[in-house]
């Protein structure tokens, strides 16, 4: 495998010396990259209006597919003749290919055959095939001038890993049915064959389910009639949208989160929790501890109900059944739910979690289909049938999967949640905040074994959370977007992350190359915009940065988008499109921080600026930088003031929180600190204090839950004014 891909880059580099346009398209653009690709001497393919797709009867839905693509960039209208002869053959031979979702695709100047195991084979062949044309190739508008043709090769190819998903949350957020049709065409053409579909949260409940109507009368609603917001699908918007997935070789996974996560239920149906209170659907981010009332017969039933539903309208192996972040302080002081304990001989409430998961994996195993969900459900007690859990902690964590028996699949919030942000740059669009920004390499650089049967992994999958778009509430504009629709905010957070991802659950391990996918991502970008996706448009690219013998920096850029422009300044300032353009020169600047690029993609879609983060290192004796005070926030009465420190607070222990004043004459004052765990008081620090020239503030946390935001609060003003400013660090106690 590693010497094709040498004897690609050397063809490459053969290419760049005789200049010949026919080598020069044999760098494999391919994402993610084929196992692998030959380039023969047999000339190109070029697509005509006479190239008909003949196909086995069984794939004239995948030949639909390919006709529909071709015809709307194209313009050809191309004959789809099942059983019968074309020049684009498509066939299914298990002999020929032994491996699932495989393919073999040839090209020659006579024709192409794409051969697969089976149809998510074939629609894998199509995929690559579609990458070896012009990239306009994928516009769903007619294009003029383009030469359709395709070099003649031969590639072999079948995915790693048998699971490559993503989560879409669309309970915190509802995208409409033609959003969530995009996203699976978007996920299909990186070879992505799992969508976990969270359609319920505490915030909304989105999916329909006849028994029950007020789940979706009333829980998928937020704010008064006249403003309210949210949505939900139809049984006929699934019936379609799994459809559609399933010619894509995508399995819709629909997740029914339980015990928590469900207050939008609760709300519809008081009776279903502990207290049988009336809720409202939260119109902001919220986490309810109203949990489904494990100890009464009525809350039972509902799930039984739901799931039977859901049951029959997704046809997937796995039915998802949420599980995480349960608190389950309803649970201690429910009678019916105390009752349930004693009679199961439980000594813990968290135990009922457990007895509740066995229950219903064995519901779904009596109608054939496997209980999968966060790693939550396998760590309440033991789980007699075998699950799937999602581990979203630490990779690690699969080992409690493989002691119990079940299998796992790889999505942690560190490497995989992508509604945490590239990088720390400021312009970042509104963001999760509880673990650090997951740049494109992290993301592409998860470990994650091979691929074995007996093992317990099954692939990886990618997250993106909707909460910092609850309701579709419009986010902070920012400079790169100059869009108000949730929508694009979304393809920003997963485009290009998505790619990084499926090359993760294709590839094995050792052939990860980062270099090599970034140069192939490069001419990705190109693919998304004609397909209308949008995307966080790289910074430029530093081929070389020197340090000179007088202590000034010299860069080299290139730009990460073929075709972009690199545009900077050198005294710091913020480029816009209209700074100087940079035209391949080295650039020597003072300080590493005076150079500024931007990527430009067009007038309207560039990137954030290379940003080099201020030096704390001269605070090093008092931990992470966490946050800065600025005159403008301070006030001249003791208000109180909230600090996320989540990821800064990384385990039990004792921690430090030091305010540091820098400059000004009225010194910040500060009272009495609070340290929350989301919304739960778990320390407060009694004591005045003025950050003249620091304040230090101490406390312990014995109750860390990763995944769960930490904040401080702590009562700040300015002494006599308000000209102050300095910076906020937290330690951890050796
Ligand atoms: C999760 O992030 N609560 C699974
Ligand atoms: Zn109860």
């Amino acid at each position: 495998m590693k010497s094709l891909r040498h004897l690609s880059m050397a063809l490459t580099l053969a290419a760049l010396f005789s200049a010949a346009p026919a080598l020069a398209q044999q760098s494999n653009p391919v994402v993610p990259r084929p196992i692998s690709t030959t380039w023969t001497d047999e000339g190109a393919f070029q697509l005509t209006e006479k190239s008909a797709i003949a196909c086995d009867a069984a794939l004239e839905p995948q030949a639909r597919y390919l006709q529909e693509t071709f015809a709307a960039s194209t313009g050809y209208n191309l004959a789809v003749i099942p059983d019968g002869k074309g020049k684009i053959c498509l066939t299914v031979d298990t002999l020929r290919v032994p491996k699932a979702e495989g393919y073999v695709l040839e090209v020659t100047r006579k024709g192409i055959s794409i051969c697969g195991h089976d149809a998510a084979g074939v629609f894998y062949g199509i995929q690559t095939l579609l990458q070896h044309f012009p990239a306009s190739i994928h516009s769903d508008k007619r294009q003029k001038g383009v030469d359709w043709t395709v070099p003649a090769l031969r590639v072999e190819d079948a995915p790693e890993r048998p699971w490559r998903g993503m989560m879409l949350d669309a309970a915190r957020y509802y995208y409409d049915k033609s959003f969530v049709l995009k996203f699976i065409d978007m996920m299909a053409m990186y070879k992505l064959n799992k969508l976990q579909f969270h359609f319920i949260d505490d915030s909304g409940w989105r999916l329909e389910i006849k028994k029950y109507p007020r789940l979706t009368e009333v829980g998928a609603w937020a704010g008064s009639d006249e403003k309210r917001t949210g949505g939900y699908y139809t049984q006929d918007d699934i019936r379609e949208i799994v459809a559609y997935a399933a010619v894509r070789g995508v399995e819709i996974i629909p997740e029914i989160e339980f015990p928590a996560h469900i207050l939008s239920a609760v709300v519809a149906y008081p009776w279903l929790c502990c207290t049988g209170l009336q809720h409202e659907v939260p119109q902001q981010h919220f986490i309810s501890r109203d949990l489904l009332c494990v100890g009464k017969e009525s809350s039972l039933r509902f799930l039984r109900d739901v799931l039977d539903e859901t049951v029959a309208l997704f046809p997937s192996s796995y039915i998802n059944i949420g599980g995480d972040e349960a608190v389950y302080t309803r649970w201690e002081k429910c009678p019916d739910c105390q009752a349930l304990m004693k009679r199961e001989g439980l000594t813990e409430a968290s135990q009922l979690q457990g007895w509740l998961t066995n229950v219903v994996a064995g519901w779904m195993k009596e109608r054939g289909r496997t209980v999968i969900g966060w790693e939550e459900i396998m760590m309440r007690g033991k789980v007699e049938t075998p699950v799937v859990a999602l581990i979203w902690h630490n990779v690690a964590d699969s080992i409690h999967a493989t002691a119990g028996g079940h299998k796992a699949i790889i999505t942690p919030a560190s490497h995989l949640y992508f509604d945490f942000p590239e990088t720390s740059t400021p312009g970042e669009p509104q963001h999760a905040t509880w673990m650090p920004p997951i740049s494109l390499e992290k993301a592409y650089t998860m470990p994650v074994n091979d691929y074995d049967p007996t093992s317990t992994t099954l692939g990886v999958q990618g997250c993106i959370w909707s909460d910092q778009f609850i309701h579709g509430t419009r986010l902070q504009e920012i400079l790169p977007i100059d869009e108000d629709r949730s929508e694009r905010y979304v393809e920003y957070f997963v485009f290009p992350r998505l790619l990084a991802l499926s090359e993760l659950g294709w590839d094995k391990a050792d052939n990860r190359d980062f270099a090599d996918f970034t140069r192939r991502l490069t001419d990705q970008f190109a693919r998304l915009d004609a397909k209308n996706c949008s995307y966080r448009v790289p910074e430029p690219r530093v081929t070389s940065l020197t340090e000179n013998a007088d202590g000034s920096y010299t860069y080299r850029l290139a730009p990460s988008v073929t075709g972009a422009a690199v545009r900077y300044t050198t005294d710091g300032t913020y480029p816009t499109v209209h700074s100087t353009l940079y035209a391949g020169e080295p650039v020597t600047v003072k300080r590493k921080s005076d150079l500024c690029a931007i990527t430009v993609v067009t007038p309207t879609h560039y990137s954030l600026p290379l940003y080099t983060a201020p030096d704390y290192s001269a605070y090093s004796q008092y931990g992470t930088y966490t946050t800065s005070w600025q005159p403008l926030q301070v006030q001249t009465v003791p208000t109180p003031w909230r600090i996320e420190c989540t990821g800064k607070i990384s385990d039990n222990g004792r921690y430090e929180v030091s305010f540091i004043g820098e400059r000004g004459t009225a010194h910040l004052r500060l009272g009495d600190l609070k340290v929350y765990k989301r919304d739960e008081l778990i320390a407060t620090v009694s004591q005045s204090a003025t950050a003249d020239p620091a304040a230090t503030y101490a406390f312990t946390v014995d109750s860390f839950e990763a995944g769960t935001p930490f904040f401080i609060e702590v009562t700040a003003s300015g002494d006599n004014g308000n000209d102050t400013s300095g910076l906020v660090f937290i330690k951890k106690a050796e």
